[in-house]
């Protein structure tokens, strides 16, 4: 499991863990799962993980605890020893009568996730490297099922294309479609974003938002790794997998600044980035280090996004928005 470390000894998912506890416990919870009455007689919900890294260990563990309903009853990783971590962490989980996933249905390979949707499901959670996302999204719509699917969703042209098809027969379906985009359900964020809807601010005029943090974690390759294996277990540094820093991860501060201009796209968005501190080892892979964004609408109106994960330098990510009416501070690791 890659650790995702940054400089200041936090991993990211003790972040999520840390940060925003209160709002990601609601994360998967009841639009995705159907929020059924706990422990109540209702048809059991059965939940397939695909991705059994870091954040579908977590996305597992929040489903469990979101419903006394719930079993994870199948799961999907390119790689088995992924599989086996990820359910070692559930052999002493409050829960784990729920976790219910024999060998039989724990499904390797690139194709895995096909086998874990079409194992008698309700619900998926779409937690892998994002390259591969519009592919597993497609199929669990296609198959009907009820869907939990982490940012970034696609990292591409095609694969944005596909997800918004994705989209649209998931509503003609009526299925549960839920993204990974945390600060939605975060109840800080959401009550700030509530009263600019408002208007308390006035017409929001600029935004500047940044996400400054360290480098991620790498896995030094084996001797037996092919090549794809070596890319795909550090996924975050290859472009075509990640979408690069400012896709996989600083996605969560575009999102903040579509919330801020009621989703309103940009006329234009000019940028520039760069690979400056990157070691050079092979497992750093292509990706930059660095971003600085500015996004403008036809009235006038802009928003700066800066983000880099450069060793240690200071941590921040906030937001801040100036109204016609007054200016507030989101501060996401911190006080609001
Ligand atoms: N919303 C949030 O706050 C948040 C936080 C952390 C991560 N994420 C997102 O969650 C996703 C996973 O991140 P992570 O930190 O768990 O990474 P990770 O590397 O810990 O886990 C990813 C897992 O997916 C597996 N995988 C890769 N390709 C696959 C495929 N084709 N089929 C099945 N399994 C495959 C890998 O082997 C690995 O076990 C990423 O998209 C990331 O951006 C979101």
């Amino acid at each position: 499991m890659t650790t995702e470390q940054t400089s200041g000894g936090i991993t990211r998912r003790d972040f999520v863990a840390i940060s925003s506890a209160a709002g990601m416990a609601a994360f998967i919870a009841p639009s995705v799962l159907g929020a059924q009455d706990t422990g109540s007689s209702l048809k059991p919900l059965k939940v397939a993980l695909i991705g059994c890294g870091g954040r579908g260990s977590g996305a597992a563990n929040q489903a469990l605890k979101a419903d006394k309903g719930v079993i994870l009853w199948a799961v999907a990783d390119v790689f088995p020893d992924r599989m086996d971590s990820c359910l070692k962490q559930f052999e002493k989980h409050p829960s784990k009568d729920r976790v219910q996933v024999p060998a039989e249905r724990r499904f390797s390979g690139f194709d895995g996730y096909k086998q874990a949707i079409a194992s008698g499901v309700d619900v998926v959670l779409l937690c892998s490297a994002p390259h591969f996302r519009p592919m597993h999204l497609a199929e669990a719509v296609a198959a009907g099922k009820h869907i939990f699917c982490e940012k970034p969703m696609f990292v591409d042209a095609p694969g944005y294309r596909s997800v918004v098809e994705s989209a649209k027969a998931a509503k003609a379906k009526n299925i549960n479609l839920m993204s990974g985009f945390c600060w939605r359900r975060s109840a800080p964020e959401a009550a700030t974003f509530a009263q600019l809807e408002k208007g308390t601010l006035g017409t929001p005029m600029a935004m500047y938002s940044c996400y400054y943090t360290g480098p991620l974690g790498t896995n030094k390759r084996q001797p037996g790794w092919s090549d794809m294996e070596f890319q795909v277990r550090n996924w975050q540094h290859f472009n075509w997998l990640s979408g690069d820093q400012m896709v996989e991860q600083a996605v969560h501060s575009v999102d903040k600044v579509n919330w801020c201009f009621r989703n309103e796209p940009p006329k234009s968005a000019v940028g520039m980035g760069g690979r400056q501190l990157r070691e050079a080892m092979p497992e750093r892979g292509d990706v930059y280090d660095h971003f600085a964004i500015v996004y403008e609408w036809a009235d006038g109106r802009r928003a700066f996004l800066n983000c880099r994960q450069e060793p240690d330098c200071y941590f921040e990510n906030t937001d801040w928005i100036a109204g016609t009416k007054g200016q507030c501070f989101i501060n996401g690791w911190g006080p609001t």
